[in-house]
């Protein structure tokens, strides 16, 4: 029994299944955090148990181990951070064993793994959370209730960019070259989730794909078409082999890996205004309409909130039935449907259509 967890009632012992680079970030989150506390980690890796062992914190090389031992460490939820194509298996084993489930992104890596992980979350009545953690994000809570409130009146468009260089060395590992491992479903798809949260539904994806950088089997470039089932319609474009600042990780700042850039990464225009993100400027007429009168701009600077900490207190939250999931199963799997899409849309050159609702 560790002194981080069940040694502190106040806060709830939390178990991670892999534990590189996301599920130490939560670990090591959890050490200072007033919620919730490292109960256990589960990873093969030699490495994995050097650094748990360096926690003083329980570790398990099999994740049914981990499970198995859920008397002995006291966990009442999981966070599971392993590779995509084992999230489903490892949720379904957590579920199975009575605990709810914070799964990173994306949820699963084929909508149907998706679909019977949300379905075993349902059957049992356990939360299913997954890990885009942008919504947890001030700012980006901030533009929701705005946009909500009308104060950009009806959206109309949205311009995003997920533009950056990812170094060389990145590419070391295999799966990184292939089909799948590229900037879409790593990367696009939070982009794609913060579009969801703010706007709604996507209902159409046109897009088109590259690889003529860095050669590769996977994509290095895509330029997406969006349209939203509010009628806005959007534009994405994503790189991982530009130099560029333009993209929510270095422009929010939300890692401290990423050094923070002074710049917008997301641009939404609507009947009454502007709003642009992550820096939170709003831009209205005060009076009469139109491109030749003068344009108010707003600058809103909140108190920033690390959004995986956040996550770490939500999930605690939804635990004890306080909050319901900020990012569902449910929405975690509509996100990865859209991002799917980006890909079929490039392969086929044709428009994709995704259900409303
Ligand atoms: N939300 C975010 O900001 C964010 C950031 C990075 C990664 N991710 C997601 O988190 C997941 C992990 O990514 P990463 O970058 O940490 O990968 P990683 O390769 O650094 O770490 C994965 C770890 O899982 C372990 N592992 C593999 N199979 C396992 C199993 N069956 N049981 C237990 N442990 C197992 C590996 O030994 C490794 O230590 C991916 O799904 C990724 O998409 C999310």
């Amino acid at each position: 029994m560790n002194s981080n967890s069940v040694g502190h009632p106040s806060r709830l012992p939390v178990a991670v299944i892999g534990a590189g680079g996301i599920g130490r970030m939560h670990v090591e989150r959890m050490l200072t955090h007033p919620d919730v506390a490292p109960a256990a980690v589960a990873d093969p890796s030699e490495a994995a148990r050097a650094w748990a062992a360096s926690l003083g914190i329980a570790w398990f090389a099999d994740p049914a181990a981990l499970l198995d031992a859920t008397a002995r460490h006291g966990a009442r939820a999981v966070i599971v951070a392993t590779p995509n194509a084992t999230h489903a298996e490892v949720g379904l084993a957590c579920l199975a064993r009575g605990l709810p489930v914070l799964v990173e992104k994306p949820v699963a890596d084929t909508l149907a793994s998706a679909q019977a992980l949300c379905d075993a979350a349902a059957a049992a009545g356990l939360p299913l959370l997954v890990g885009h953690q942008r919504r947890h994000n001030p700012v980006l809570q901030r533009a929701k209730a705005l946009i909500e409130a009308g104060a950009i009146g009806r959206p109309v468009s949205i311009t995003a960019m997920a533009t950056w260089l990812k170094p060389d060395a990145y590419f070391d590992l295999a799966w990184r070259r292939q089909a799948g491992g590229g900037p879409v479903l790593i990367n696009l798809i939070h982009d794609i989730d913060l579009l969801r949260f703010l706007l709604g539904e996507i209902v159409g994806v046109q897009a088109i794909a590259s690889n003529a950088v860095r050669g590769f089997e996977v994509e290095d470039t895509a330029a997406l078409l969006l349209r939203f089932a509010n009628g806005a319609l959007g534009t994405v474009s994503v790189t991982d082999c530009a130099v560029a600042p333009w993209n929510w990780d270095l422009a929010a700042g939300e890692a401290a890996h990423y050094p923070q850039q002074d710049v917008d990464a997301c641009f939404i225009a609507g009947t009454e205004g502007a709003l642009t993100l992550p820096r939170l400027q709003r831009w209205h007429y005060r009076g009469a309409r139109g491109w030749h009168e003068e344009l108010t701009r707003e600058h809103t600077i909140l108190h920033r909130r690390d959004p995986y900490v956040e996550q770490l207190r939500h999930l605690r939250a939804v635990v004890e039935g306080r909050e319901t999931p900020l990012c569902s199963g449910r929405d975690g799997l509509r996100t990865l449907r859209a991002t799917l899409a980006v890909h079929e849309a490039a392969r086929s050159g044709r428009p994709v259509t995704l259900p409303a609702a």
